[in-house]
């Protein structure tokens, strides 16, 4: 019999397909990343940081936090740094379960949401999202339960694209006081509609960010999370001191300090490039979600032949099914590389 909780060795992983991720003979569109390398800039600080001598002591973070609530606009004692926003919806997670809680976490969505509900055995409803909808904001109205504990928000959610109205946020925070209100704004660089102005006004909201995507820093895992002073003192009780990686830190410095490879990068791709994509499959017929962030959702005909030959041809897409029906989340580079695709795409023979 084992010494881990039963619910925990039944769980199975979340296992993303990582092999044969070789960015030298791919073009990779398959993980919502960005698709080019970052600044020089970034890359100097981490071999300065490196070359000062100075891996042999424990992280010190300096002023990142003000750095990151100045960006954010709000205060610093309303910020916490977290190891990716993965972790930041970790803690969330784990802050506010209780045995028989509940997580509403509408559905198709990001996989870690589960993932943390589950280690937490919390049951899950899951209403639906719908490409003539969005988010289904009167079912999860009238799902939520005195045991509802968290309500999930991922805005724009992951794979669609979806985005929640900040109106929408307040309206769930208000019907459920006693539940944490999860927005995540993994993508909020893309999409730029932030919930960041309620966090005074609600005292059950949580935001997550990260320079996971836009910033193009996922290999070094470094996010942060907002919510009201109370919350992130609470939250810090349970992150350990160094949960997040000095390195991180002194790239997302950098980055910070160079905003403008970011902003360069997110007006190509949401100006230029994602528009050429979305009227390549207005041409062919292809049906996909509308989406506010750096990945289309498209229901081409034969996905898993697409999706082969696309692989043959170098490019790497997300499959992703909704109601048993499969489709291709995918993501959207710079406009040589979306010219590039499209072009080889044209060259499927059906
Ligand atoms: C909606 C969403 N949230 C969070 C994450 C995780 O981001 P991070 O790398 O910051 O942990 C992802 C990654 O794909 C995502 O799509």
């Amino acid at each position: 019999m084992s010494v881990i909780k039963q619910h925990i060795v039944d769980l199975s992983a979340y296992k993303p397909p990582l092999e044969g991720r070789n960015p030298q003979a791919f073009t990779l569109l398959d993980f919502n990343e960005r698709t080019t390398p970052v600044g020089h800039m970034i890359k100097q600080a981490l071999h300065d940081y490196i070359d000062a001598g100075r891996l042999q002591m424990y992280p010190s973070y300096g002023d990142i936090a003000k750095r990151l609530a100045d960006y954010s606009s709000v205060c610093e004692d309303q910020l916490m740094i977290t190891n990716g926003s993965d972790q930041g919806i970790d803690l969330v997670f784990r802050a506010v379960s209780q045995s028989n809680s509940e997580a509403i976490i509408p559905s198709p969505s990001f996989a870690m949401y589960h993932q943390c509900a589950k280690v937490e055995a919390m049951s899950i409803v899951e209403p639906e999202y719908t490409p003539e909808n969005g988010y289904p904001l009167n079912e999860v109205l009238s799902s939520i339960t005195p045991n509802t504990k968290i309500i999930v928000v991922s805005n724009p959610n992951n794979p669609c694209g979806t985005l929640v109205s900040a109106d929408a946020i307040s309206v769930l925070a208000k019907a459920a006081p006693h539940a944490a209100i999860l927005v995540d704004e993994c993508y909020f660089e893309y999409s730029r509609e932030t919930a960041v102005s309620l966090v005074n006004a609600l005292p059950n909201l949580f935001i997550t960010r990260t320079f996971s995507k836009t910033w193009g820093l996922p290999s070094l895992r470094f996010g942060y999370l907002i919510s009201s002073p109370e919350n992130i003192t609470a939250l810090c009780n349970v992150r350990g001191p160094y949960d997040v990686n000095q390195l991180a830190v002194v790239a997302a410095m950098a980055a910070l300090d160079n905003p403008e490879y970011t902003k360069e990068y997110v007006d190509e791709v949401m100006l230029q490039s994602k528009p050429i994509l979305e009227q390549w499959l207005d041409g062919q017929g292809i049906e996909y979600w509308p989406s506010r962030a750096n990945y289309l959702w498209c229901f081409p005909d034969n996905p898993g032949q697409v999706e082969s030959f696309l692989r043959e041809q170098g490019f790497l897409v997300r499959p992703k099914s909704y109601q048993q029906k499969m489709g291709l989340r995918i993501t959207v580079g710079t406009c040589e590389q979306t010219e590039r695709l499209i072009t080889v795409w044209g060259q499927f023979v059906q």
